[in-house]
């Protein structure tokens, strides 16, 4: 029998709650399909930083490098400034495991209620692929009062670095800039995992970006698209604006197959994509380093209000839960979870928020269940 060896970390707000019913869940999945998780709870977020002033040690950092997966609830607490858990965190640990692919399925289950008039789970199944360490997301820029000032910026990434020496000689009263960085390989090795999981679906591949404007970043984008292509034949391409891709999403999901796209981008559109697959109750996402540490969590944040009522909806959770099965390799448990979720959803087994009764606990008790059946 094999045994994973796992990392979980509840977060802040209903972070615990929700992680204790996937955890049930993925242990029950562990007992039907035969496999072990080893679990190790790491202690992060706001309740450890108001007391130590520490968000992610290095030395926690290095041991967390040694897990093929980290499972997480959520972050974020109305007593720290906003940017202070999401950068010292979250982002710190996407860009230290160099988790390159964020993945976000957006998939409407049998059950749930989409806003989109007449679209059916058929029509709203496909999976955004989105950068995960390049991007306006670098975290480098700075702001300048009047006058002249240089900055150093740099950019430290296991495939790269780079640093930006500027001179700003300005005469407003106050501006900000903010850089965004796009690399040949960055590019690159995401749009491979992208074509390579067109190529095991429907063989469609969407590039968002926007550049009609942006021609730098997004033009060096493309180029590398075009050129990435050539080695997918089978693959449809096309490129979607952002602006207009939003249309789309609502007007005709149904064309969307894999959809790549940067970092920025791909945190606004798979707002909207959680949206019409039923809110983000339901969206799951995975940051992948596929030789790598590998983290996932639902992508709704910690509803620090919510927090020890029991009524937190623990089904994203689940579902990332699912995907780190799906990447860890027990493909069979990962969609038998799916599966149990929506057979929930049918039997209205399900939160406030989603017009049932049950409350957190009951959710994971069912699931488990309905795993464990088969
Ligand atoms: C997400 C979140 C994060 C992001 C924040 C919390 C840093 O919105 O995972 O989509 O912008 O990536
Ligand atoms: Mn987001």
């Amino acid at each position: 029998m094999s045994t994973y060896k796992a990392a979980c970390m509840p977060g802040d707000g209903i972070g615990s709650e929700i992680i204790t019913e996937g955890r049930k869940v993925l242990d029950a999945a562990g007992e039907k399909f035969g496999f072990d998780i080893d679990w190790t709870e790491y202690d992060t977020g706001a309740e450890k930083y108001l007391k130590t002033g520490e968000l992610i040690s290095e030395d926690d950092l290095k041991e967390l490098k040694k897990f093929p997966a980290i499972y997480f609830g959520a972050i974020g607490d109305p007593r720290v400034k906003t940017g202070i858990l999401e950068k010292g965190i979250l982002l710190t640990m996407r860009f230290y495991f160099d988790q390159y692919i964020n993945l976000r399925p957006i998939k409407l289950l049998h059950g749930v209620e989409t806003p989109l008039a007449n679209k059916k789970p058929e029509d709203i199944d496909f999976v955004v692929v989105r950068e995960n360490t390049e991007d306006f997301y670098v975290g480098i820029g700075s702001r300048v009062k009047a006058g002249k000032q240089h900055d150093s910026l740099e950019v430290l990434r296991d495939l790269y670095s780079v640093k930006f020496g500027i001179d700003v000689d300005s005469d407003a009263d106050e501006l900000a800039y903010q850089i965004g960085v796009v690399s040949r390989q960055g590019s690159k090795r995401v749009m491979e995992y992208a074509f390579r999981m067109a190529e095991s679906r429907k063989k469609k591949l969407t590039s968002v970006d926007k550049a009609n404007v942006l021609t730098d970043v997004y033009g060096l984008w493309r180029d590398v698209f075009e050129e990435t292509k050539k080695g997918f034949p089978d693959v449809t391409t096309e490129y979607n604006f952002v602006d207009a891709v939003t249309m789309w999403f609502v007007k005709n999901p149904e064309w969307f197959d894999v959809v790549v796209t940067p970092n920025m981008f791909g945190d606004i559109i798979t707002d909207l994509g959680a949206m019409i697959q039923g809110g983000l109750g339901l969206a799951p996402g995975g940051n992948i380093n596929p030789k790598g540490t590998s983290m996932f969590e639902p992508i709704h944040g910690s509803a620090p209000k919510y927090k020890g009522m029991n009524v937190a909806n623990p089904l994203a959770t689940i579902w990332a839960g699912s995907l780190m099965l799906d990447t860890l390799g027990e493909k069979e448990a990962a969609a038998s979870v799916v599966r149990s979720i929506e057979h929930s959803i049918l039997a209205k087994a399900v939160t406030k928020d989603m017009g049932g009764s049950m409350r957190t606990s009951d959710i994971g008790d069912w699931i488990v269940k309905d795993v464990l059946r088969g």
